[in-house]
């Protein structure tokens, strides 16, 4: 079977990994890499392909940045044209997408409609929260997808509840967490921590990205504040994401971070060093969607600060709350966590570094 496996942003570069490699180990499979180039940057990008050891893309489409509708349209441009000519050299069984961001859904639309069938590796999660760009781009995927992959039993519950056919729902596991398996011992014999003065359990790790968050002054502004002032208690480490540097020197934040003595402000950090760092964190706080889940697994505790998420066994079984852009409610769970007195939490079902051969499974199991 001829699989084209797309990969755009940071986040699908750890979930592709694990499915490229169990795709290896069967004769029977043959995978095309495309990358849509949604990030392009050196440290969004390419360092993830030499971390982790993906294949380099047979496909580079090289999309860049835009508006929601520009970025789409490109993308599902260029993706048609790419998949046509795949398919007219009769290389192209089934496309496979992972996560949430604009790639996976252009990708989904662009194959669907020249029928070609098109596998959803995170499938079923939602925040309900249609402000978020990553919950249209989980309802469309979703609702034209024919094989559903889904992370957490909450996953399968939603998509049963949206009508779909429950012969094409799989409860496979979180094929992030393989990632994280595979790649932890190595993580932690680096010297991080001592190269950034820290000491092991004794520091704050941050990564602020999301629109709500850092779009707009007032609350990056209250954000920052909470950030310094937490910086007294305790070390911040804060790798910025280029849409977050861009609005905190937009709207002058960036100095009083930088002038905080405890706040080590840093660019975006390969894989290898984040997780070096998280999992030998005493607290993340954080936005990321993947990071909420990476901490349960590492048993960190995660203060999120979101209002929602689309992952809820990282509250109700795992180590994340739910902040909003509270920071009393901060301050609060932060003294829990230096106190001793925050939740512990527990590893969901099937996060177990196996869920990349289950993802294999089906789709080798479903030949359309
Ligand atoms: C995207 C995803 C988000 C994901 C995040 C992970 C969507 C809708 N959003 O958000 O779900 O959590 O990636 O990082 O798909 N930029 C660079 N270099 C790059 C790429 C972007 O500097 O390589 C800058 C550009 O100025 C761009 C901005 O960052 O305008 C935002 O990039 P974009 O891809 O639009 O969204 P993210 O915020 O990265």
């Amino acid at each position: 079977m001829k699989l084209a496996c797309i990969v755009g942003a940071r986040p699908n570069f750890m979930k592709m990994a694990p499915i490229l490699r169990a795709c290896e180990v069967h004769e029977d499979l043959e995978t095309t890499l495309i990358h849509t180039g949604q990030h392009y940057d050196k440290s969004l990008s390419d360092v993830f392909f030499d971390e982790l050891q993906i294949k380099r893309p047979e496909i580079s489409l090289g999309i860049g940045s835009g508006t929601h509708g520009e970025q789409t349209g490109k993308l599902i441009i260029e993706l048609e044209k790419t998949f046509l000519e795949l398919k007219s050299k009769d290389a192209l069984d089934r496309v496979v997408v992972v996560g949430d961001v604009n790639s996976t859904m252009a990708a989904t639309l662009a194959a669907a409609k020249i029928n070609v069938p098109v596998a959803h590796v995170e499938a079923g999660l939602r925040s309900f929260d249609r402000a978020m760009p990553e919950e249209i781009n989980r309802i469309v995927t979703d609702s034209i997808c024919d094989l559903l992959l889904a992370s957490e039993p909450d996953g399968v519950k939603q998509l049963e509840k949206e009508g779909h056919d429950a012969a094409s729902i799989f409860l496979v596991g979180n094929v992030m967490i393989d990632t994280l398996m595979q790649q932890l011992e190595r993580a932690q014999k680096l010297d991080t921590l001592q190269r950034m003065s820290l000491d092991a359990g004794g520091y704050c790790m941050v990564t602020l990205h999301r629109p709500s968050n850092v779009d707009e002054q007032p609350i990056l502004e209250k954000l920052v504040d909470v950030l310094v002032d937490t910086s007294s208690a305790i070390p911040v480490v804060f790798p910025v994401h280029p849409r977050t540097q861009k609005k905190l020197e937009e709207f002058q934040l960036l100095s009083r971070l930088e002038s905080a003595p405890h706040v080590h402000i840093h660019g975006p950090m390969g894989y290898l060093d984040f997780l070096c760092l998280t999992s030998q964190a005493k607290v993340i706080v954080t936005d990321s969607g993947g990071l909420q889940e990476e901490s349960t697994v590492l048993g960190v505790p995660c203060l999120t600060m979101r209002e929602n998420t689309e992952r809820p066994v990282t509250v109700t079984a795992g180590t994340s709350t739910l902040i909003g852009n509270d920071s009393d409610k901060l301050q609060v769970h932060l003294q829990q966590v230096i106190d001793g007195t925050y939740k512990k939490g527990g590893c969901p079902q099937l996060w177990d570094g196996q869920a990349a051969s289950r993802i294999v499974d089906v789709i080798r199991n479903h030949h359309a």
